[in-house]
């Protein structure tokens, strides 16, 4: 059943129409990110164990990087797998790594071909020596894609991530390489993962969960949010166009009053 408010404005506007709309409905995203949820939630909606809901997730994946090449987006951020799921019950990472893998190998081609830059951004250094060659392979192999950069937050979390530009400030200022009151924000953003792009514009979470979950913590500071309780292996290219749609009417005032 179709009930949220999206659906209700693709009945108003069809999918082709909303790209076109929001090509001249004003400023696009740069940098858009995405919090894929609910995989579990739409394998149990179907009876089906919940690594079936990872599997789906990944035709999902392959619909919004199309999608967000046919918006004109330059960068697209996916929460692909955080620190926090590391907790999950062995079978489960297992099934996500072997997951990660296949799509490493499946798709590096098809991506490199797009002009597509894969990043892989997070603590590799958990990850186990077959999942961590295939990420950094097809980012070898996508290197200079020109079209589209998609970073795959992997083994991510914000807080570590925090943590980790600290202690890189305070070793730079250990072998005096920097002054402590030479640190600002600049300093401190261009120690993170992200330090080389612009924060996210707009962040989708899939699934209905109103919370960050530990995901940019620094960089989503004043980025626009979009909810939808889409699951997301039913997450297609439309629903990031109608979040497009929706963000391009916003007003984004940064702490300041509008102008006029
Ligand atoms: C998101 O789906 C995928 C990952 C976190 C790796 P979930 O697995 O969290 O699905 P739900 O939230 O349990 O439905
Ligand atoms: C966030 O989803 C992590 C990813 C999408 C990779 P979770 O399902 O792990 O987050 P919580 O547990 O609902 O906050
Ligand atoms: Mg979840």
């Amino acid at each position: 059943m179709e009930t949220s408010a999206g659906d209700a404005l693709r009945r108003h506007i069809p999918p082709i129409d909303l790209l076109q709309a929001i090509k001249v409905g004003g400023r696009l995203p740069a940098h858009v990110a995405v919090i894929m949820d609910g995989n579990g939630r739409w394998a149990r909606g179907r009876g089906l164990p919940r690594f079936r809901g990872h599997t789906a997730g990944i035709k999902s994946v392959r619909d919004i990087i199309e999608g967000a090449i046919e918006a004109g987006i330059d960068v697209l951020t996916l929460f692909t797998f955080s620190q926090e799921n590391w907790r999950r019950p062995a079978a489960e990472v297992e099934a996500l790594m072997k997951l990660l893998r296949r799509f490493a190998k499946e798709e590096r081609d098809e991506l490199k071909r797009q002009g597509v830059a894969v990043h892989v951004l997070g603590d590799l250094d958990r990850l186990a020596p077959a999942p961590r060659r295939a990420v950094e392979e097809i980012e070898r192999h996508t290197a200079g894609g020109r079209t589209l950069r998609l970073n795959l937050m992997i083994s991510y979390g914000g807080r570590a991530e925090i943590t980790r530009a600290a202690r890189r400030l305070a070793e730079r200022v250990e072998r005096g390489d920097l002054n402590a009151g030479e640190i600002d924000e600049d300093t401190f953003a261009a120690e993170l993962f992200t330090a080389d792009l612009p924060d996210p514009d707009l962040l989708i979470r899939t699934s209905g969960e109103q919370r960050i979950s530990n995901f940019l913590l620094w960089q989503l500071a004043y980025t626009e949010l979009f909810v939808t309780p889409v699951l997301w292996p039913d997450f297609r290219r439309e629903h990031l166009f109608e979040a497009i749609y929706d963000y391009q009417k916003r007003e984004r005032r940064f702490g300041r009053v509008t102008a006029g």
